[in-house]
């Protein structure tokens, strides 16, 4: 008899536990989401799926030089601090971002003048100390982020108006300061984009002519349904060529680029974006096991949607989890397909 009912007891246990339930269980690369350290703190259902679903953790914003260096002799780091906590707490892994970027800069920094060893020294003094503070605590840093335009040409910045070579001297910098830490340029909008993908590649080449450590490539993956899936895939190949480690590093599917606001949120549009993950996915299980550093989306659910916020599209559901933190059919489905 209590065999009997063992068997019964593993045979449910099974049943209900056997499967994986998580995506970060289910895929064999890690699975990420940026994150909001007030909502992790302040909001009990995205904890949750915070904890549950997630094994990687990139701050959305509060590693940004804007953030984290708010006055010329301050850093605070408080708020990186506690995204980082609860990622440890959790075994999860940090991935770090973002060392030099364009945007979300501080006005003192913005207002900053100099020459050009002043302003060298500043960047350099911004990098290091940033990824000394966080050294072995993340495993990988969005050293430059965004620094091409559409037509392949250096974005212009005060990085690139004041600093020659910002880029190389900036992977330099975050080596020393942290020399295990995995280095990545990340990007976006590269599909469809042929002179940028190439300024990319072209950047990765010439870095690694001159050994300057450059370990990884970032792609956003910030595309919307009618984002074309040849172009995804060229630029995924592209990518993995070069053998650098690849992150899908802020994904999201838009589904109302156009910002309508009658749009509604139906069947047919919910069924292709599901597939545009699903192939998202299997396009990254392609790339070989050593190079995959992850896929890590762009926030939780569409209710913490940038897309939502910064781009003021209310009518924008692009990500896995719903409103009320529910998980979407295009979540379950990822979760039954092949791993
Ligand atoms: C976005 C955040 O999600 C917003 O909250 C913030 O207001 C602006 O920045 N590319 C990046 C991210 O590398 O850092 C951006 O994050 C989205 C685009």
């Amino acid at each position: 008899m209590k065999t009997i009912l063992f068997s019964l007891f593993l045979g449910i246990s099974l049943g209900t536990f056997g499967q994986d339930q998580y995506l970060k269980d289910h895929y064999k690369f890690p699975i990420g989401a940026s994150m909001n350290p007030r909502l992790l703190a302040e909001n009990d259902a995205y904890r949750k799926l915070a904890s549950t679903e997630f094994n990687s953790v990139t701050a959305e914003n509060h590693m940004k030089m804007m953030l984290i260096h708010p006055d010329a002799n301050r850093f605070d780091f408080a708020k990186g601090d506690e995204v980082v906590a609860f990622a440890k707490g959790q075994q999860k892994r940090v991935h770090g971002h973002t060392l030099v970027w364009h945007n979300q800069v501080p006005k003192w920094m913005n207002e900053f003048s100099g020459d050009t060893q002043a302003w060298e020294d500043l960047l350099k003094n911004h990098v290091q100390t940033v990824a000394k503070h966080y050294q072995g605590q993340v495993a990988g840093w969005d050293v430059v982020n965004e620094a091409f335009l559409d037509d392949g040409s250096l974005r212009p910045s005060i990085w690139a108006k004041n600093i020659p070579d910002y880029i190389a001297k900036s992977f330099q910098w975050a080596h020393e300061a942290d020399p295990n830490a995995i280095l990545f340029y990340n990007d976006y909008g590269q599909d469809g984009k042929p002179k940028k993908m190439q300024a990319i590649l072209n950047l990765v080449q010439e870095l690694q002519a001159r050994h300057i450590p450059i370990h990884g490539l970032g792609l956003q993956m910030h595309i919307n349904i009618a984002s074309k899936n040849d172009e995804i895939l060229s630029v995924i190949n592209q990518s993995q060529a070069t053998g650098l480690a690849i992150h899908f590093s802020e994904l999201d599917i838009a589904v109302n680029p156009k910002n309508d606001s009658t749009f509604v949120y139906q069947e047919m549009t919910k069924k292709a974006q599901q597939q545009k993950f699903e192939l998202i996915f299997k396009a990254y299980q392609e790339i070989p096991k050593s190079q995959r550093y992850g896929i890590t989306f762009w926030n939780i659910s569409d209710k913490d949607t940038w897309l939502r916020g910064y781009f003021k599209r209310p009518k924008e559901y692009p990500l896995l989890f719903d409103e009320s933190y529910n998980r979407k059919p295009a979540y379950s489905q990822l979760l039954k397909n092949e791993k």
